[in-house]
């Protein structure tokens, strides 16, 4: 049985409850983090506080708590969960109040934490990619804060699930933004591109090992805006997020990507993140 934290205690997920006026409930009032935990190591830790942090500033709730107490809070759910690889979900929202838009007076924060099992790209995935479409973007103008209120991702995501499909691409404006629950790159003539981080998209914590991990490679790399016309003449597109780590994407809009198979760069960034999670098994990386 899995043990979870809410609102200071520890029990067991069957018996954690949150009361029906919590504004989470009512107005997906609240903002939360995934973090990959592999071998039991919290993967990029601080850079998941420090967006957390972001996301509770762009909804103007304070942090329920330090960062000491997170690690602290984390470090327990992470040691009593019963896998070596797990997936950390976190969850602030603005708590139990009668039902009113504004803020309540007086707030008391919902916090909860829970582990599951990380299942990260299966040996299929990574031979031979997933498929994607593409979407118009018809999220809200603050993609950058992770919040729960993701109904529009939601219906975008399901879009590509009743596709047959792994991912929903999003194109505003005639530009890339980023998937529906994942950052996009793109590989053109050996150059690794991203779209630039802004209010369209989420900052992946995975975007930047990735960008990273490129620049160590020695690869060619630009973050600049990204046409809908240049992502479908991409030699290479890849999806990157903490559950899907970098994903070749080989087919868009029922077209292959290049030659319909993960391409040269990719076996290359793939490789390069698996090392770099190994040395985070060993403590040698945050
Ligand atoms: N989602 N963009 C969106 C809209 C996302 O939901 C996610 C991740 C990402 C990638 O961010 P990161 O590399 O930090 O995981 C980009 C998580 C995994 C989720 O909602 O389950």
């Amino acid at each position: 049985m899995s043990i979870v934290y809410l609102n200071g205690e520890f029990l067991p997920i069957e018996e954690a409850r949150i009361p029906v006026l919590d504004r989470g409930f009512i107005f997906g009032d609240g903002v939360y983090e995934v973090i990959p935990v592999y071998d039991r190591r919290p993967f990029r830790l601080h850079h998941h506080l420090d967006r957390l942090r972001h996301s509770l500033d762009g909804i103007r709730l304070a942090n329920p708590l330090s960062t000491a107490e997170w690690e602290t809070l984390i470090g327990r759910i992470v040691a009593e969960a019963e896998w070596e690889d797990q997936g950390v979900y976190l969850q602030i929202t603005r708590g139990p109040a009668p039902r009113d838009h504004a803020f309540p007076k007086t707030v008391t924060p919902t916090v909860f934490v829970m582990a599951t099992a990380l299942t990260t790209p299966s040996a299929e995935i990574v031979t031979h990619g997933v498929a994607a479409i593409t979407a118009a973007d018809n999220r809200w103008l603050h993609c950058d804060l992770k919040t729960t209120s993701l109904l529009a991702n939601v219906l975008l995501r399901q879009l590509s699930v009743d596709a047959g499909c792994a991912e929903t691409i999003l194109i505003r404006d005639g530009c890339l933004s980023e998937g529906s629950a994942s950052n996009i790159f793109m590989v053109k003539d050996g150059v690794v591109l991203a779209p630039p981080k802004s209010n369209l998209m989420l900052p992946g914590i995975t975007y930047d090992v990735v960008l990273e991990l490129a620049s160590s490679e020695g690869l060619a790399s630009a973050v600049r805006p990204i046409t809908d016309a240049e992502l479908r003449a991409a030699d290479e597109i890849w999806l990157t997020s903490s559950t899907k780590e970098i994903t070749a994407v080989t087919t868009l809009d029922g077209k292959p990507v290049g030659n319909g198979q993960p391409g040269p760069i990719f076996k290359r960034m793939h490789a390069a993140y698996q090392t770099y999670k190994h040395q985070v098994m060993r403590g040698k990386n945050d």
